[in-house]
Order: C-alpha cells, then sequence, then structure tokens
C-alpha cells in the first residue's frame, strides 16, 4: 500500500479519506441530495445510495453509471501534464491566487476545485495558503483523479464528479477554485457561500501561442466570449491577467506537447520560447 507523508504523520490514501469524511459536513449524495456518511467502506446517504471507497481512498459521486473516460484526457496526457506543471512555469499564477485568498479569507475555510485534474496546479496553491482548510478536488476522469489522490491528506480528498451535479450542500463553499476546466453557473451559485469568491482561470489571447503556432493552430480566441459570459453570469467579476514569456528546452516543449488536449504529431518548428498568458476572475 502507497504511503504519504502529512506532517509526522504516516497514513496510507484510503486513512487519509477516512478521516477527511468522517469529519465531513458537506458532501451529498449526487442522487437525492442528502447528507453523505462513510459506512464502512464507502460513502453513503441515508436512502442507501452507495458510492465505493477504493483502496486509493477515492469515489466516484457521479449520478449516472457510465462515465465515459475521455479518449484525449487520457494517462499519458495527465502523466506529461504534472511533469510540466512540475518545471513552474505557472509560479506567477499561483503566487497571485495565493495572495488573492490569503488576503480575502483569515480562518477556515471549505475549498472546491472545478475539474482539478490530476491536482498539480492547485496542490502549489494549497502548500502557501496561510489559513486552514478543507479541500475537495475533483473531475470527471477517473484517471485524473487517482493521480490526484497521491495528494491526499487528512484535509484533502478527491473524488470523480460532475460540475453539473456537484455533490456539495448549498453554500457551503467558501472558495472555488476553477483552473482551465468547465463551470456551471448555476451550480456555483448553488454551492457558494453568500460572501464566497469564486475564481476562474481561463486562457488569454497568448496563451501557448508558440505551441498553436507550431502545431498549425489558429490563435486562442475564445477569451472575449468566456468573459462576457461570466459578466452576465455574475453580478461582480474582477479580472486580472499573467503574461509572462519564458525560454523553452525541447524537452520541456516535448511534455508541453504530449500534456496539451491540442497534442499534434505534425510540429512545424519547435520554439524556443513560450508565452503564458491567463485571466484570472475573482468573482464575488
Ligand atoms: C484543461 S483540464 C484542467 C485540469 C486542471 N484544473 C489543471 O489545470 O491541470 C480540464 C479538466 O476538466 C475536466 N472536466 C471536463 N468536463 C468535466 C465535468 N463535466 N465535470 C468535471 N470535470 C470535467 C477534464 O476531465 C479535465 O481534467
Ligand atoms: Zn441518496
Amino acid at each position: 500500500m502507497i504511503k504519504l507523508e502529512c506532517g509526522d504523520l504516516m497514513l496510507s490514501k484510503f486513512e487519509y479519506s477516512k478521516n477527511f469524511i468522517e469529519n465531513d459536513k458537506i458532501l451529498i449524495c449526487p442522487i437525492c441530495k442528502k447528507k453523505l456518511y462513510l459506512k464502512e467502506h464507502s460513502l453513503m446517504c441515508e436512502n442507501a445510495h452507495n458510492f465505493n471507497l477504493s483502496k486509493k481512498g477515492i469515489s466516484n459521486l457521479v449520478s449516472h453509471s457510465h462515465i465515459k473516460e475521455s479518449k484525449i484526457y487520457n494517462y499519458d496526457l495527465f502523466f506529461n501534464r504534472r511533469c510540466f506543471i512540475q518545471k513552474m512555469f505557472y509560479q506567477k499564477l499561483y503566487d497571485k491566487i495565493v495572495s488573492i485568498i490569503n488576503k480575502h479569507f483569515y480562518k477556515n475555510i471549505n475549498i472546491l476545485d472545478l475539474g482539478c485534474g490530476e491536482g498539480a496546479h492547485t496542490i502549489n496553491i494549497l502548500n502557501n495558503l496561510k489559513l486552514n482548510y478543507k479541500y475537495y478536488g475533483f473531475d470527471y476522469s477517473k484517471i485524473a483523479i487517482q493521480m490526484a489522490s497521491d495528494y491526499n491528506s487528512n484535509n484533502r480528498f478527491y473524488f470523480v464528479g460532475d460540475v453539473n451535479n456537484i455533490p456539495i450542500k448549498d453554500y457551503s463553499a467558501h472558495l472555488i477554485i476553477d483552473i482551465l476546466s468547465p463551470y456551471n453557473q448555476l451550480e456555483v451559485k448553488r454551492v457558494l457561500k453568500k460572501k464566497g469568491l469564486f475564481i476562474k482561470v481561463s486562457p488569454g489571447k497568448n496563451y501557448l501561442k508558440e505551441l498553436r503556432l507550431a502545431t498549425g493552430m489558429s490563435i486562442y480566441d475564445k477569451d472575449t466570449e468566456v468573459e462576457l459570459n461570466l459578466k452576465k453570469n455574475f453580478k461582480k467579476v474582477r479580472k486580472e491577467n499573467i503574461l509572462i514569456t519564458y525560454p523553452i528546452t525541447n524537452e520541456d516543449f516535448m511534455l508541453l506537447l504530449k500534456m496539451s488536449p491540442m497534442q499534434s504529431e505534425k510540429i512545424l518548428n519547435k520554439p524556443n520560447t513560450i508565452t503564458i498568458d491567463l485571466n484570472i476572475y475573482i468573482i464575488s
């Protein structure tokens, strides 16, 4: 069994999840919306809907039985994604988000991470927070969640879930984070506390423009649409931007190519720089 370190404790992924769920107050059944409790090796509601807690400490909390694993978001993509993310090209993004969170909150918070993927982006943020938190990371991809469970701890739990039916009580999240993932505005409004924050990160026009150029794709042009939708759906939307161009080695470029859903066999020219252009929307 894989053992992880947490302070001076060494627990298995399963034991971490068990501890987390025993102290949880906000997980609900995705089918009937009643509170979920730990019962032996399962999460269960009073209507006996049962969700197995695997040996790796993850549960599938999607209401319908057939989740189709995406062909694009496969193990290789998430593995390369984690390797690329660990190169810290996104450090300025983490710094900005950490500073927003540390300024806005000062006591214990519940954090919800929509489409958390394999978890490496958010762990870089969580590790620098000054406050206590309980973190709920979920993604539609079981493969991603299996990897994300490497970051299990007594205050972090990862599960398979759908942004369109979040298994979390109304008005129970102080903070919702969404890094490059889809969101459902009705669900965000339902689960976010009245004075909560929704931090949504989406690509700016120049995001990975060298990769797009090298693979023959046009520049990303959905940024205006994303912004208009957020402004239509939410009252108070503030925007910040991270724009920086880094030198990149051939090796890191190949990781980037393999971590991206816009993978292509055909590379026109390997670039020696890469641009990170990300919009951070702070919605309160
Ligand atoms: C570009 S990735 C971003 C992942 C992660 N936030 C990161 O930045 O590394 C988009 C993620 O959204 C997830 N996703 C897509 N549709 C979803 C849904 N309906 N519910 C939950 N996750 C979803 C995908 O599985 C994928 O992991
Ligand atoms: Zn139920």
